[in-house]
């Protein structure tokens, strides 16, 4: 996905847009571009491949008079990386400027259409046709007033299939900025006679908290002074203005060399923020006041269906342990792109879930609407307050994580694992566990941050490990029931940042396969914190120790394992186990961060990806 920013109001405006693309950075950056509507109301367009910094060849933006303006970084997804497909895009005779976050499905249409229209193209973007079809409606109107602005966008966009976060600027309207949404996120800062459009939060926080969330096809045309909102049908819209829960320094980098970095050592702030205000009076369960609506359901329901992404997944995949294990609740998870497709039979007693970090990925808010469409209630466990998620599921639970910047995810994913303990519990104490059950998880939870903080001491000992094993290119990740899913996160954060191949598997199933790769050149990270199925573990140990497969151990104190047995061994505090693969999970993050480092990979925005995929 892409990052955009608009802004119109007293302010110069290149500069708080350069400024906001480099916070949204990490959404995409494979190219950048400026469009200003300068002083004398022309037009001026800066864009250049790489990094946003890379504008900076070609302008400067405390030098631009403009107070109108709109910015990209791009994630490509239709046309190559080049200067020609980077946003924004301008209309054929010279009306509109346009940057887009989204998929036009129907391009081919469109093009075909504009093409008979004698329209010519000079990019391979579907974008380029979105600001062509706006300028051909536009040249239909009677007047060149902001109406007829507004007017040309909801007939264009009528015309649209798939998904979009615009911003565009018209010439003839040079004190206005028009922002539309369908799937992609979008939202307003109310300023001082100001207003700030983005693709998320970060590029708004520092001059207003004061934020309206656009919702799936939504218009707004807006001056320094004036906003208004209304529906492709001109239907006007009261929007809610929302506040944004966190501060401009929370989605800064501090003296962290990197967000991954910095994000990894707030984990023990994060859990704390998960567990506040989730604990019962009698400190004997979890409780969730967002939960409410359903009521009673949660006594009734007979199966749970989550449906998530990525780290998410496993997240998810670690509540299907914990919740069957503590509430015997039947537990199925599914990847969110496979779920909107299988039609999974489901019962009446069957609740879904949709977990996201930013509540914006597009294959989860598909999975969640065809939920809905099959008259499900959805419950949303997200990270992001206003998000799509957040808005379109019955109830939910929000984590409070704070930005999460780096594209690889860390104190999301342990905060996710927290928050569903803390579910798997609350459920089991409507059901199954005792008292004193739930008094024991509680203790732990508190306990919890300060294990947290004695986990991170392990950064330089882990680091060590990595300057021995930086240049190995495949890895295996093994780990039983509860830290099989720590396994698979683990071989994730390697691929995804050191670009290393690495895959993870329960450790028994190292034996049907995978164990064809064990060799000195494949290391083999093994996560083992259960004394009591240790026994079997120290099996595929020996297994893969006798074909001199280097091993790097995760385990706790209790574990009865001779160190000379492994090449590199990390100990972790012991905890309750529904919370253990928490702590187990941060050497797994420092290892790929380090190994990164050693491999010369750019730790927060690592090639190919983004941080919240918005496009299928
Ligand atoms: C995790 O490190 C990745 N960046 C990615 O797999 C991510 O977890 C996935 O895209 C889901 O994102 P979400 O939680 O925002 O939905």
């Amino acid at each position: 996905m892409c990052g955009i920013v608009g802004y119109v109001g007293r302010r110069p405006a290149a500069p708080l847009i350069f400024e906001g693309l480099q916070h949204l950075e990490y959404r995409g950056y494979d190219s950048a571009g400026i469009g200003l509507i300068k002083a004398d109301d022309t037009f001026e367009l800066y864009r250049n491949v790489g990094r946003v910094a890379a504008l900076l060849e070609c302008f400067e933006p405390r030098q631009s008079d403009s107070h109108v303006g709109i910015g990209h970084t791009r994630w490509a997804t239709h046309g190559a990386v080049s200067v020609l497909n980077a946003h924004p895009h301008r209309s054929y005779h010279g009306d509109f400027l346009l940057v887009h976050n989204g998929v036009i499905e129907n391009f081919k249409t469109l093009k075909s259409f504009l093409l008979e229209k004698d329209y010519a193209f000079y990019s391979d973007t579907d974008t380029e046709i979105l600001a062509n079809l706006i300028e051909f409606y536009y040249q239909q109107q009677a007047t060149t007033e902001p109406a007829s602005f507004l007017q040309a966008v909801q007939e264009a966009l009528r015309h649209v299939q798939g998904t979009y976060g615009l911003a565009v600027l018209c010439q003839d309207c040079p004190n206005h900025l028009l922002a539309a949404r369908n799937g992609s996120p979008l939202l307003i800062g109310i300023g001082d006679n100001e207003h700030i459009v983005a693709s998320d939060a970060a590029a708004i926080v520092t001059y207003t908290s004061q934020v309206i969330y656009l919702r799936d096809r939504e218009i707004a045309l807006m001056s320094s002074d004036d906003l208004q909102i209304c529906t492709l049908q001109s239907e006007n819209v009261s929007a809610e203005v929302c506040t944004i829960d966190w501060s401009p320094e929370e989605a800064e980098r501090g003296q962290h060399e990197h967000y991954m970095h910095k994000e990894i050592y707030e984990q023990a702030q994060v859990i704390v923020n998960a567990i506040r205000g989730h604990i019962s009076d009698d400190f004997s369960s979890p409780r969730f006041g967002g939960l409410a609506p359903l009521g009673n359901r949660w006594n009734e329901i007979d199966r749970i269906v989550f449906c998530a992404c990525g780290s998410a997944w496993h997240a998810c995949l670690e509540a299907e342990y914990l919740i069957e294990h503590y509430a015997h609740i039947p537990v199925e998870v599914e990847y969110a792109s496979e779920f909107r497709y299988r039609n999974a039979p489901l019962s009446k007693r069957t609740l879904v879930v949709v977990v996201s970090q930013s509540g914006e990925t597009l294959d989860t808010l598909a999975a969640l609407a065809e939920a809905k469409r099959r008259g499900y209630p959805v419950v949303g466990i997200t990270n992001v307050v206003g998000s799509t998620i957040s808005r379109e599921t019955d109830c939910g639970i929000y984590q409070h994580a704070g930005p999460e910047i780096g594209v690889a995810s860390t104190k999301a994913f342990t905060s996710q694992l927290c928050i569903l303990a803390m579910l798997a519990v609350y459920l089991g104490r409507l059901r199954h566990m005792d008292y004193t059950e739930g008094v024991s998880f509680i203790q732990a939870l508190q306990e919890l941050p300060q294990k947290i903080e004695e986990t991170l001491l392990l950064e330089q000992q882990i680091s060590e490990i990595a300057q021995r094993y930086y240049q190995s290119e495949q890895f295996l990740f093994l780990g039983r029931q509860t830290l099989f899913p720590v396994a698979l996160e683990g071989a994730l954060k390697l691929k995804e940042i050191a670009y290393v191949y690495a895959q993870g598997y329960p450790s028994a199933e190292m034996k049907h396969g995978p164990i064809a790769l064990v060799s000195k050149e494949c290391p083999t990270v093994i996560f083992a914190t259960q004394a009591a199925i240790f026994p079997k573990t120290l099996s595929n140990i020996q297994e893969i120790r006798a074909r001199n497969g280097p091993i790097i151990m995760v385990a706790t104190g209790e574990i009865p394992m001779d160190p000379s047995e492994s090449e590199a061994f990390v100990i972790i505090p012991k905890t309750h186990p529904a919370l253990q693969p928490i702590l187990a999970t941060i050497p797994a993050q420092f290892f790929a961060y380090h190994m990164a480092l050693r491999r010369g990979c750019d730790v927060d925005k690592p090639r190919n990806l983004a941080k919240s995929v918005t496009v299928e």
